[in-house]
């Protein structure tokens, strides 16, 4: 492998989303026009409304071009003819659309709330295309509607990394909120705990105030926590001392799943147990093994907080061997970065989401919404969520906030027009 090769593919494609980063190419284009940096010290050229009036038509124009090119795609993924559409000869990673996106009216919405198209020295970013892509999605899915199933991540989206969702956090009252529209939701975290006790350390805060709550039971039910990517589900159950209840494996796995072999998932453990002792001795982290019955992992040892380089090495590391064994063809495995830790599940959250859509009585993918903060590639386990249903990429549990309260106003808007 030469260098060029290695810095060029190996260590970058995976850190950068296509379809985000072509999108900020389009822009960039409008912004180079319209944008009036010499503004700055000759005052009377363009007043400044006139530049962003212009700027955001143009980059209204775009949007509703992509949008185009979106809608075209989805007719060739209806035809069966998804790989010759024209949007995946320009952005060749794009996967499956589970509806469209009203990238137009969402530009102009974040453009509203960040006034992207009045800036003239910094350009449409990475983070601004992310919200409006976020936008985009739940505004179709909220005129689509109804909105049947949420599933969230955990760590990062709904609290901070190894964290607990706590009483006080103010995501609670908009979770519920959904609930008592009748929204399904479903906690898909790769924490992988075997008995209903540990989930309820980690996310007490909610469970106590559905609790608590005056919803209904037949509403009070409709919460699912799948843990370990796809691993163990757990339901709501009140009379639970920990307020949940494991929910046997015959009445959530899906059909292939019943295919994984329990020798399969000890011999692919045990290939990413060894990669992943290799890391550590040729990296020399002070990291322990973690072993579990469906995963396996390295965690610091006390105090230590392991370089980025590192993570990323161990989780690129063991995916190739697992991706290059014979074992890993057989099994579906998710090797991800958790921030200071990494480790190797068996299943992703394609199959985790999948099993929440099938305990719900078979909930469709564009009527279901995943919320997450990882999604490049890999080293990133919400990104196989993609998969399964249409999917939010926050970068910390504020923006998940935000979205939910997007989708309430956008919900508000959309039951006043059609009363
Ligand atoms: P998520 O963001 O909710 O998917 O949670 C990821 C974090 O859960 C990881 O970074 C780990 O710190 C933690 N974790 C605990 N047990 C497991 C496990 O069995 N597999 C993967 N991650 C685990
Ligand atoms: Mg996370």
């Amino acid at each position: 492998m030469t260098t060029r090769y290695r810095v060029e593919y190996a260590l970058k494609t995976h850190r950068r989303d296509q379809l985000i980063e072509w999108i900020k190419g389009l822009l960039a284009v409008p912004f180079v026009l319209h944008s009036q940096p010499t503004a700055v010290f000759e005052p009377h050229r363009e007043t400044m409304e006139q530049m962003s009036m212009n700027a955001q038509r143009r980059y209204g124009e775009i949007m509703r071009d992509i949008e185009e090119l979106i809608n075209d795609h989805i007719a060739h993924q209806k035809a069966g003819t998804h790989d010759r559409s024209k949007l995946k000869l320009l952005v060749p990673s794009v996967a499956t659309f589970f509806t469209p996106l009203l990238l137009h009216d969402a530009f102009v919405w974040q453009d509203q709330r960040r006034f992207i198209s009045y800036r003239r020295f910094v350009p449409p970013s990475f983070n601004d295309i992310r919200l409006i892509l976020n936008t985009a999605q739940v505004m179709s899915l909220v005129r689509g509607g109804p909105l049947e199933l949420v599933t969230f991540d955990g760590d990062v989206t709904l609290y901070d990394d190894g964290q607990s969702l706590t009483v006080d956090n103010v995501v609670i009252p908009r979770i519920l909120g959904l609930m008592r529209k009748g929204t399904r939701i479903g906690i898909v975290t790769a924490a992988g705990y075997t008995e209903g006790r540990r989930y309820y350390e980690r996310l007490h805060g909610l469970l106590d105030a559905l609790h608590a709550s005056d919803l209904p039971v037949s509403l009070k039910q409709n919460l699912v926590v799948v843990g370990g990517e796809s691993n163990y589900c757990f339901k709501f159950a009140e009379e639970s001392p920990d307020l949940l209840k494991l929910v046997p494996r015959k009445e959530w796995l899906l059909d292939e799943m019943l295919l994984w072999q329990e020798s399969d998932i000890t011999e692919l453990l045990d290939v990413a147990e060894t990669a992943l002792r290799d890391c550590i001795n040729y990296m020399r982290l002070s990291a322990d093994i973690l072993r579990k019955e469906r995963a396996v992992g390295i965690i610091p040892q006390s105090g230590t907080k392991f370089p980025r380089e590192s993570l990323e090495e161990t989780v690129l590391v063991t995916q190739k061997i697992l991706e290059m064994s014979t074992v890993g063809r057989r099994l579906p495995f998710c090797a991800f970065n958790g921030g200071n830790d990494v480790f190797v599940d068996i299943g992703d959250k394609s199959w985790g989401v999948l099993a929440c859509q099938r305990f719900f009585g078979g909930i469709e993918g564009g009527k279901t919404l995943h919320v997450g903060d990882q999604f490049l590639s890999a080293g990133a386990n919400d990104f196989k969520a993609r998969l399964a249903c249409t999917t939010a990429w926050i970068a910390n549990p504020a923006e998940t906030v935000q979205l939910l309260d997007e989708i309430a106003e956008l919900d508000e808007m959309q039951q006043r027009k059609t009363r």
